[in-house]
């Protein structure tokens, strides 16, 4: 089923080169984080290149609900007129963040230390996913949650009436789980310090700064140590949101299997938290040029130029760098089957609660499609099969997951026989474009009625 109404199964066939511009929207994680700071800032935030998907859509929504103006201005053009630290309204209705586990476990840190109450749902992948590793870190703010068994939406959250600051080390590598402590700790008094061994993407870390908060990151022997100074009066922005490297990984993906293929994927945010995929696939021996790098609105950002490859081997990929490129595997994992040799992938145990299980939802259609995958707890294994080498011919499920669905109608562009997924409509939550910009490539990507 697609996230909201009936399954929208679509076919990928093999077609001839892809060639052209892709211009994809913009970041996911920034998105949902500029509209959720602009609605605690004092005054208007103005966010230009905001991702009109409708998991941003859907915290754009708890936004309103929560007491702050949000309006749409034009494609991509949002104003949010915050209500400042503390200052979120109780929301008359139960917030619904339909696919996304990013905007509930924000949101959810945003209003852990105000005292209103409010109850959260989403769709049937996100009220399977666990939500108490964000609960137990609010309720050291003075949070109460109560949910369903396994601590599983829908949730009903009541915020600290005297909250405390908190010092937590987060225990999964989880920007989600940082996010939401970091942003419960905005309206507690003192210092809230955030623990992490490894490195998650710090777009969090870097927003607050520019809203004007009091924010230091240190590496140290622990990890990195990021420490917030609470209750500060959040100044708004104008904040230009650059374009999702995790959406861009698709075309890339696409133009480095499909013969012949020469792609632009312009102006691609590569915050080093977020570009281990691009570097993976180098090593492999991908064609990938980083062209005209330069900084837009506080992030490195580069065009992005891919190439068909026919000499990529598989790699053992290394598992510090699984954070930086931990929604990338699935589609790695598309480019692994037609590299030689197979690809390791360690310490990704969190591919395992993501919007699906995505080391199981991968290895089935995967193997399905004739690739040989062997899997672990927290490994896989893909096994190339080369250049062209993929028979493909196969119905997979996409689980209710955006990049599961994606990635294997990837792979249907280039295998021998046509791949269809038996629901695309989940791709709307991060790639509402993802068919027309496919298309304009050359790319033979059809809905299943037409
Ligand atoms: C995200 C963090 C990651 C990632 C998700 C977006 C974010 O999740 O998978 O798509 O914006 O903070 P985890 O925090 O569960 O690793």
């Amino acid at each position: 089923m697609s996230a909201h109404g009936t399954p929208v199964p679509m076919t990928a066939r093999r077609a001839g080169p892809l060639a052209g511009e892709a211009v994809v929207p913009g970041d996911k994680s920034v998105s949902h984080r500029a509209l959720i700071l602009g609605a605690l800032a004092v005054g208007e935030t103005r966010i230009t290149g905001l991702l009109e998907g409708q998991d941003v859509l859907d915290t754009a929504k708890a936004m309103a609900a929560f007491g702050a103006e949000v309006t749409r201005q034009g494609e991509g053009a949002w104003s949010v007129h915050g209500v400042g630290t503390g200052g979120f309204a109780e929301p008359g209705q139960v917030i619904d963040c339909g696919n996304s586990g990013t905007g509930v476990r924000l949101v959810m840190g945003a209003m852990a230390t105000t005292p209103i109450t409010a109850t959260f749902t989403g769709d049937a992948s996100l009220n399977r996913r666990p939500m108490a590793r964000v609960t137990d870190p609010l309720a050291l703010f003075g949070a109460r949650a109560v949910g369903r068994s396994g601590g599983r939406l829908p949730m009903t959250l009541v915020g600290a009436d005297d909250p405390l600051p908190v010092r937590y080390e987060v225990p999964v590598p989880s920007a989600q789980v940082k996010s939401a402590v970091l942003l419960a700790g905005l309206n507690a008094p003192g210092e809230t310090v955030v623990i992490e061994r490894e490195a998650t993407r710090d777009h969090t870390e870097r927003m607050l700064a520019g809203f004007g908060a009091r924010i230091a990151t240190k590496q140290t022997g622990e990890g990195r140590v990021i420490t917030l100074a609470g209750q500060p009066e959040l100044r708004p922005q104008a904040i230009a949101v650059p374009r999702d490297p995790s959406s861009a990984a698709f075309p890339v993906a696409a133009a480095l299997i499909v013969e012949g293929s020469d792609v632009r994927v312009p102006g691609i945010g590569l915050n080093p938290t977020r570009a281990g995929l691009f570097e993976t696939l180098r090593e492999m021996g991908a064609e990938l040029a980083f062209e005209a790098p330069r900084d837009e609105g506080g992030e490195p950002v580069a065009d992005l130029r891919a190439r068909f490859s026919g000499g990529m081997t598989g790699i053992e990929v290394p598992p510090e760098r699984a954070a930086s490129m931990i929604d990338e595997y699935p589609i790695l994992s598309v480019v692994a089957a037609f590299a030689e040799g197979p690809t390791v992938m360690r310490g990704v145990r969190e591919l395992r609660v993501k919007e699906s299980d995505r080391i199981d939802a991968m290895a089935a259609g995967l193997r399905a499609a004739g690739v040989e995958v062997e899997e672990g707890e927290d490994w896989w294994i893909v096994h190339g099969r080369g250049p062209g080498g993929v028979p493909g011919g196969a119905t997979v499920e996409s689980r209710l997951d955006h990049r599961i669905a994606m990635s294997f109608l990837v792979l249907g562009l280039a295998s021998q026989a046509p791949v269809t997924v038996d629901d695309g409509g989940p791709i709307a939550t991060s790639f509402p474009v993802f068919e027309p910009l496919m298309a304009a490539l050359g790319a033979d990507i059809r809905r299943e009625e037409e």
